[in-house]
């Protein structure tokens, strides 16, 4: 049993405050789907007004620092101290046809990390409807509330389950993606694109799934999660092996044991 630092017990608390309106705003998006003119602005409201709650509590524990939040962007605070990275709904196709999985995800970047440069410190992925909070402190840790989380032991590509984002509509590189797919489906026992790659990459902390691959991501999508695969014990590297996802924009998580094995496969689609 390990108590988590007073910073990410303010970022636990923003989320669980954020949550049960999310959770209503959420039974109410079932009801509209019958309805003629549909639920979208109806979520992009509840998107907003969670993202408000976290930005609230959080400037209120931390009133100097910084916050990048995917609604409302960059707002300022002071440059020598942390910044929040917040995405208040990650999911949001999910949310809005009624499919109960997404998440709240906030992180925490140091701007002058261990080699000087920007580094995620702390992160929180919080998943309002199964009320699973998945947390990691640099150096101490991934966490799904009390419990050590530790990434997957198999160690073959027959047995692995991962997780992946399919571009769609405006979105992402689908040519890249197809050639990543069709060498790594054939060897593994599943693929799974859920829809929210904040949950993808908890739950690879977590050893549900045993690796991930996306690409063309924003920050608030992945720095939680990338803290949790690696504090878990697991690795995220660009689809050339470096530790350069961020820089690239390319994902691609794994446990210890199967990482280089889903790189080579990656790496070789896109020679
Ligand atoms: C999306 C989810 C999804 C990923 C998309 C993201 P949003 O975030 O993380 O899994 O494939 O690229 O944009 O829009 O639901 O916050
Ligand atoms: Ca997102
Ligand atoms: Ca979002």
């Amino acid at each position: 049993m390990v108590a988590h630092s007073g910073l990410l017990t303010v970022m636990d608390r923003a989320a669980r405050k954020a949550a049960p309106r999310l959770r209503r705003d959420f039974n109410e998006v079932q009801h509209l789907q019958v309805s003629r003119k549909g639920p979208a602005d109806f979520v992009s409201m509840a998107d907003k007004r969670a993202e408000q709650t976290l930005i609230e509590e959080l400037r209120k524990a931390r009133p100097d620092w910084r916050i990048l939040a995917e609604e409302g962007g960059e707002l300022p605070g002071d440059p020598d101290k942390p910044r929040f990275i917040v995405d208040p709904l990650d999911g949001t196709t999910n949310f809005l046809h009624g499919i109960p999985h997404f998440s709240i995800a906030i992180a925490v970047e140091d701007p002058n990390g261990s080699q000087g440069k920007p580094e995620i410190t702390h992160g929180l992925v919080y998943q309002p409807l199964t009320d699973e909070s998945f947390w990691a402190e640099k150096g101490r840790g991934a966490w799904l509330q009390d419990q050590r989380l530790r990434v997957s032991s198999r160690r073959d590509l027959s047995e692995a389950l991962i997780a992946t984002g399919i571009p769609f509509m405006g979105h992402g590189n689908f040519a890249e993606w197809s050639r990543i797919f069709g060498a790594v489906a054939p060897e593994v026992a599943g693929i799974r694109r859920l829809g929210s790659a904040a949950l993808d990459l908890a739950w690879v902390a977590a050893g549900r799934f045993d690796g991930y691959w996306e690409s063309d991501l924003k920050p608030w999508d992945v720095a939680a999660g990338m803290l949790l695969v690696k504090e878990a014990g697991g690795f995220v590297t660009d689809y050339r092996g470096q530790d350069m996802a961020m820089q690239r924009n390319q994902f691609l998580a794994a446990n210890d044991g199967l990482h280089s094995k889903l790189h080579k496969l990656v790496a070789n689609a896109l020679r």
